[in-house]
């Protein structure tokens, strides 16, 4: 088939690559790529609106649109296509609120009874400072609306609560969401979801913050370990308990979900709790995770657009993979562009996935906050982060910020 990919970071670059591996799978168009997709498939400048991307699949004949990112999934681009009669991985307008509007979705968990943090959530600030007021410390304060993974704050007192809902109420119909502050380590669960039910990838951690040590300011993400080491009882129960009821509670509001279902959570005491759902592959855990799938991406994808996915479609190696991102100086407030890059040559169980780059007058260079995401295979986690701190040591690329301490908090350290 032809498909036709939506998007041009890291996580696009780690789905084209894996189409690349794709039996089904004649050909690959993507919009707008980056300079590291343009190697492995066609790219068509950047096409951001949904009629013209829907138009744009008609146009190329596409059999399948998978989307990448959250914006053009917000934007309707799903919807457009099937009004279009073109099949998409992905979810509709609707059905991507689960991320996109972070009050509804705590509304939906509490309704289908899905285990997340204590929270309220406001539109007008006076009550919301009463309310952050009246809560214990830390405080979590998320903007309500997209924000890049940027738009949560960890407030360990007051006044960073008042300055954090400041920020958000300075923008038009602001919303927020506050919530305890849960305790634990953070696992993403991905699933591939074709309407009715969810298949689980192997579970991964991203390190958010841009600091070591889990300081600083949040950005994206910094880099994944997978499989993160959650046994088979957690798995199911975490199917049971989450999955299954966001599957089964989405289809009865009428807006069943198709695409990649992220459950971020936290292993607290209580046992797991969503600290939110994403509607669509993590970046950058896509990049640790697809490079593990043995089976077809285009196969299970087009399962899930036709309603038709069957586990035994979904099969990963039964090893790890360690995931860092090369980030630009002054990420994540104010990336520095324009770095000249060298890129080694990556061995065999390495990968090297562009982010925000570019070519300009013919060289290479950073252009974006996350540049790189480097990604290795291995037996063993310390074998992969090895691997993945080898091939970080040899781009070339002044400034570059990335986080020593991948797998840290698992205690694990690159194997020497
Ligand atoms: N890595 C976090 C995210 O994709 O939202």
């Amino acid at each position: 088939m032809k498909v036709l990919v939506v998007g041009g970071g890291g996580r696009e670059h780690a789905i084209v690559d894996a189409l690349t591996r794709s039996a089904s799978t004649r050909e690959i168009v993507c919009t707008p790529g980056n300079p590291g997709i343009a190697a492995q498939a066609r790219c068509v400048a950047g096409l951001q609106q949904p009629q013209a991307l829907a138009e744009l699949a008609r146009a190329e004949g596409a059999d399948l649109v998978m989307v990448g990112p959250e914006g053009p999934l917000a934007a309707g681009v799903v919807d457009e296509l099937q009004r279009s009669g073109i099949l998409a991985f992905g979810p509709t307008l609707a059905a991507a609120r689960l991320e996109g509007d972070k009050a509804w979705s705590k509304a939906f968990m509490q309704r289908h009874g899905i285990p997340t943090a204590r929270w309220r959530s406001f539109d007008v600030l006076p009550l919301a400072l009463e309310y952050a007021q009246s809560q214990p410390l830390p405080l979590v304060v998320k903007d309500a609306g997209l924000r890049a993974g940027k738009g949560v704050t960890i407030c360990q007192t007051q006044a960073e609560a008042v300055q954090a809902l400041a920020a958000i109420f300075e923008q038009p119909q602001a919303q927020v969401v506050i919530e305890e502050f849960m305790v634990g380590q953070e696992v993403s669960v991905l699933a591939f979801a074709d309407g009715l039910k969810a298949v689980q990838m192997p579970p991964s951690q991203d390190h958010k913050t841009i600091f070591e040590g889990d300081t600083g300011p949040m950005t994206g993400g910094m880099g994944v370990i997978c499989p993160y080491p959650l046994g088979e009882a957690d798995c199911q129960h975490i199917q049971a308990a989450v999955l299954d009821p966001v599957m089964r509670g989405m289809a009865a509001e009428g807006q069943p979900f198709v695409g990649v279902l992220y459950a971020g959570l936290m292993l607290t005491a209580q046992g797991p709790k969503v600290v939110e759902f994403n509607a669509r592959f993590g970046d950058p855990e896509a990049e640790a995770v697809l490079p593990l799938l043995t089976t077809d991406l285009a196969e299970i994808a087009l399962s899930c657009a036709q309603g038709r996915l069957q586990p035994q479609q979904v099969r990963f190696a039964d090893s790890a993979s360690a995931v860092v991102v090369l980030a630009a100086p002054g990420y994540p407030n104010e990336p520095v562009r324009g770095i000249p890059l060298t890129l080694p040559m990556p061995g065999v169980n390495q990968r090297l996935y562009h982010a925000g780059t570019a070519v300009r007058d013919g060289h290479l260079v950073s252009a974006g906050g996350r540049v790189l995401a480097l990604q290795a295979c291995a037996p063993t986690l310390p074998a992969a982060l090895r691997e993945v701190y080898d091939l970080a040591a040899r781009v070339g690329f002044a400034g570059a910020q990335y986080r020593r301490d991948i797998g840290g908090r698992l205690g694990l350290t690159p194997e020497v």
